[in-house]
């Protein structure tokens, strides 16, 4: 990723970020890095949108709904002018069913049209079962799907270090996923709104896209029957490539992990229906 330009509703932001940035070239790598106009999505490999309202205190990702599909539409129609062959990283909340509106806009084959989905949850849960056991959280394979944000579930069944089952008691299970799913609300109450781990995720995705890397990474994707759920975007592992999404991993989850996943996305389905009516 040598070439980063900048588009915010607020050019004078885009170019203090830009400058900002440009200021850290010197420590890591050469970038060209500038701020632009929708004009400049033109031949972009990856187009990330993060632009919408922000979740406020308390408010859950799905309040955000009516406001930030009204202001995706605008968006999308303008990148997609210029823009027909790149990708669609999408991660803004609720970031599944704006990554359905977005995919129905821009009329992309699903493979391009991605959501930052469950990536920042599983690290999150990664994170957390590597401080409680002493292990490096890269050496914790553990699977947070679904949607992101309240409906999410761990799979737990599946959580391995080593190819060994993660052995916590199911209380210790419940403590950890709880302070995995209401993370970000800590966050946002503590300082408005999350930003680093966040960035790094979305980085990770564009990494495995450009080094077409075949990286297995927990995104929202199209979902059309895998497991009997039908017609919406939800968070599971997805191996992904040069041209996106190649394709889903099953994972296999036990009966109580499917009907809760199940479950999030009869939620989320609803939520699109509101979303595209
Ligand atoms: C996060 O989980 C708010 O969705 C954002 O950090």
């Amino acid at each position: 990723m040598n070439e980063l330009v900048l588009i915010d509703a607020r050019s004078d932001k885009a170019q203090g970020d830009a400058l900002d940035m440009n200021h850290g070239i010197p420590f890591t790598r050469s970038a060209n890095i500038w701020f632009g106009s929708y004009e400049d999505c033109r031949g972009a490999d990856i187009i990330i949108v993060t632009a919408g309202a922000a979740q406020r205190p308390g408010e859950s990702r799905q309040d955000l709904l009516v406001r930030n599909a009204a202001i995706f539409r605008d968006i999308i129609t303008n990148v997609t002018h210029y823009n027909q062959e790149g990708i669609l990283l999408i991660a803004t909340n609720p970031v599944d069913v704006l990554s359905y509106v977005t995919w129905k806009i821009a009329g992309w084959p699903k493979e391009r049209v991605i959501g930052s989905g469950t990536l920042l949850d599983s690290a999150r849960l990664r994170y957390l079962i590597g401080n409680e056991l002493g292990v490096d959280p890269r050496s914790v394979h553990a699977h947070v799907i679904g949607e992101h944000g309240d409906t999410e579930l761990p799979v737990w069944s599946r959580a391995n270090i080593a190819g060994v089952p993660v052995e916590l008691t199911p209380d210790r299970q419940d403590d950890l996923f709880k302070e995995t799913r209401d993370a970000a609300y800590q966050i946002i109450a503590a300082k408005g709104a999350t930003y680093y781990a966040i960035a790094l995720a979305l980085d990770r995705i564009c990494a495995a896209i450009l080094g077409d890397e075949h990286s297995v990474l927990n995104v929202s994707t199209y979902v059309d029957g895998y497991l009997g759920i039908k017609d919406v975007y939800l968070g599971l592992p997805c191996v992904i490539g040069r041209w996106g999404i190649e394709r889903t991993i099953d994972l296999a989850p036990n009966d109580e992990e499917l009907s809760l996943l199940r479950h999030s996305a009869d939620v989320l389905r609803d939520r699109i229906k509101m979303a595209m009516s």
